[in-house]
């Protein structure tokens, strides 16, 4: 469904990205960076996939030191959403396993692929490991077919940022050693490096109150959580400007049923990167928005809420991305609101033309906050308008929002395997009381719930519907409402990352 979402993007908005733009940033990233690593295992030849990206086979390539107690093999079947390279071959581990990359100092994307099949005579369930860098535990017990049954994902990408010491790089699998007949594979691994686009520093927001400014430091790894092209449609690797990231669209992640509008800029709108570099995030992901809508009276009365599931234990860093699209909206004070992140409010008077000095500018604000161990493993970040302000329009509007994990304090990234969370819009055609996550009675709670939150949104929906109603007859482009069945996973973000923040790293 992903994919085909990436390879067939909505024309309408094709047409609204940049496409010189996107090369021109492309090739100043590049020019200063050391070549991506692809890196296709269980492979020994290269193979294009299917955004035209080049993949080495890890089968007699430097990274691989020996193929000792190692096997590979062939995904026993293809699931419709899943692509040849780099998922259908993988590398097995029965044994610990340590893959070696020279890299230079600095900060690098490790992407990490998995396709959860059968292979030969290796069953998809006895596949639970860890994977260890340096330092860090990206991955611990990790059950890729629990993972997958559990969220309905046909593949899995984990994404993790690192700041690795110039030399060598160390990946190691680690098969578990409480499952019988444990194995650790891997289909691809990617390692783009990148400039330092965390250094800057953000807010600490506890208790409501903003605390002090807080960055990542260099000694610090995070997960990828979520990365959501907010009002828009999902933005291939080929797409990203220059660090190959996928951005996923937001309305999966909508809370309730009141989802504002999503539009495109305006024609006459004249992008330019003058307050943040074009690295931080593509033109395709500011050129769109959402925005609660036109009714201010509607508007005075809800919040437009996203809903991200996230372990509890960790410090995350939530950062949102504003441009104003929309020629009417140009000079300060037009539009002033607030945002809330995990129930505090983050940022009283946000002013996106203030920040930009202009529309057509993208700008993104940074904050960080800690989840405690033992609290909700939702994150909800609201936007609404600030009443008192003295703002000419009652709305509010996001274009981008990227959650990451930081690392704990004994280095440890990872949580749990995934039960299916509530406001999971569960496939009932996948979805059976024999899956291995779940069982009939606890399938029947999750709907439950999902109904009792139906009912309480209506009025919300009765209005969201008049308003988008409201808006296609003004020639807005309006979402979809059909619910989405099947979503492939990129991340973390269907939290398959809950979980106890210590005693994790130790290798199992
Ligand atoms: C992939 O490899 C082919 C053959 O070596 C080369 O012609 C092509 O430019 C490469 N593509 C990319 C995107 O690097
Ligand atoms: C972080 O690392 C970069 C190089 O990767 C270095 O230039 C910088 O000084 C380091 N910062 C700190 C605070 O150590
Ligand atoms: C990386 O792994 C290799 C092989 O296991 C080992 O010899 C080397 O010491 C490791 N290097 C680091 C920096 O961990
Ligand atoms: C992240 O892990 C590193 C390595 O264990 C550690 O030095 C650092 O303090 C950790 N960061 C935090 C915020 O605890
Ligand atoms: C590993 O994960 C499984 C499945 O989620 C869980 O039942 C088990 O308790 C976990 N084991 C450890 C040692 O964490
Ligand atoms: C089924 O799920 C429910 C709700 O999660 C749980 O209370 C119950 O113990 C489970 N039953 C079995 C047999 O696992």
């Amino acid at each position: 469904m992903e994919n085909f979402q990436i390879k067939h993007p909505n024309p309408h908005f094709t047409a609204l990205c940049s496409f010189v733009f996107v090369c021109v940033s492309i090739s100043s990233v590049a020019a200063n960076l050391p070549l991506p690593i692809l890196l296709n295992c269980g492979q020994s030849s290269l193979a294009v996939d299917g955004d035209g990206r080049n993949w080495t086979g890890d089968d007699g390539s430097k990274f691989l030191p020996s193929s000792q107690n190692t096997v590979t093999s062939r995904a026993n079947s293809q699931a419709p959403s899943v692509q040849e390279i780099p998922y259908m071959e993988a590398r097995i581990f029965s044994s610990q396993f340590t893959y070696t990359f020279p890299v230079d100092s600095g900060w690098k994307f490790i992407r990490l692929h998995f396709y959860p099949a059968d292979y030969s005579k290796f069953d998809a369930s006895n596949a639970v490991f860890s994977v260890i860098a340096g330092p860090y535990t990206l991955l611990h017990n990790f059950s890729t077919f629990i993972t997958a049954e559990a969220l309905n994902f046909e593949y899995l990408t984990r994404e993790f940022t690192i700041n690795t010491m110039a030399g060598f790089f160390n990946l190691t699998f680690v098969p578990s050693s409480h499952v019988p007949n444990a194995y650790a594979f891997v289909n691809g691994i990617e390692i783009i490096s990148m400039p330092s686009i965390f250094s800057k520093p953000g807010k600490f927001i506890l208790n409501g109150q903003f605390i002090q400014e807080f960055s990542v430091m260099n000694d610090t790894a995070l997960q990828t959580v979520a990365r959501l092209n907010v009002g828009g449609t999902a933005v291939s690797p080929i797409k990203d400007s220059g660090l190959f990231r996928t951005w996923y669209d937001d309305s999966p992640y909508i809370y309730g049923a009141a989802w504002g509008v999503s539009y495109a800029k305006d024609p006459n709108i004249y992008m330019r990167y003058t307050k943040v570099p074009s690295v931080i995030a593509p033109l395709n992901v500011y050129s769109t928005a959402r925005s609660m809508g036109p009714d201010p009276n509607i508007n005075k009365n809800y919040k437009l809420t996203w809903t991200i599931p996230i372990d509890a234990g960790f410090i995350y860093l939530v950062r949102l991305h504003f441009c104003e699209i929309k020629t009417y909206i140009f000079r300060p004070n037009q539009r002033v609101f607030t945002i809330d992140i995990d129930n505090q409010v983050a940022e009283r008077e946000a002013d996106v033309i203030t920040w930009g000095n202009g529309n057509g500018v993208p700008v993104y604000k940074d904050y960080f906050f800690i989840r405690s161990a033992k609290s909700a493993e939702e994150l909800l970040v609201a936007i609404y308008p600030n009443i008192g302000s003295g703002s000419q329009y009652f709305d509010a509007i996001l274009n981008g929002l990227e959650i990451f994990k930081l690392n704990d304090s004994s280095g440890n990234l990872a949580g749990p395997n995934p039960t299916p969370p509530p406001q999971q819009i569960v496939d009932l055609r996948r979805a059976s009381p024999s899956s291995k996550s779940g069982n009939s009675s606890h399938f029947i709670h999750v709907i439950a719930k999902g109904i009792v939150g139906g009912l309480l949104v209506v009025a919300i929906l009765c209005l969201a519907f008049a308003v988008i109603d409201l808006q296609r007859r003004k020639g807005f482009t309006q979402l979809p409402l059909e619910p989405h069945l099947k979503i492939s996973s990129s991340f973390g973000q269907e939290n398959d990352l809950r979980g106890k923040a210590s005693g994790r790293h130790l290798i199992d």
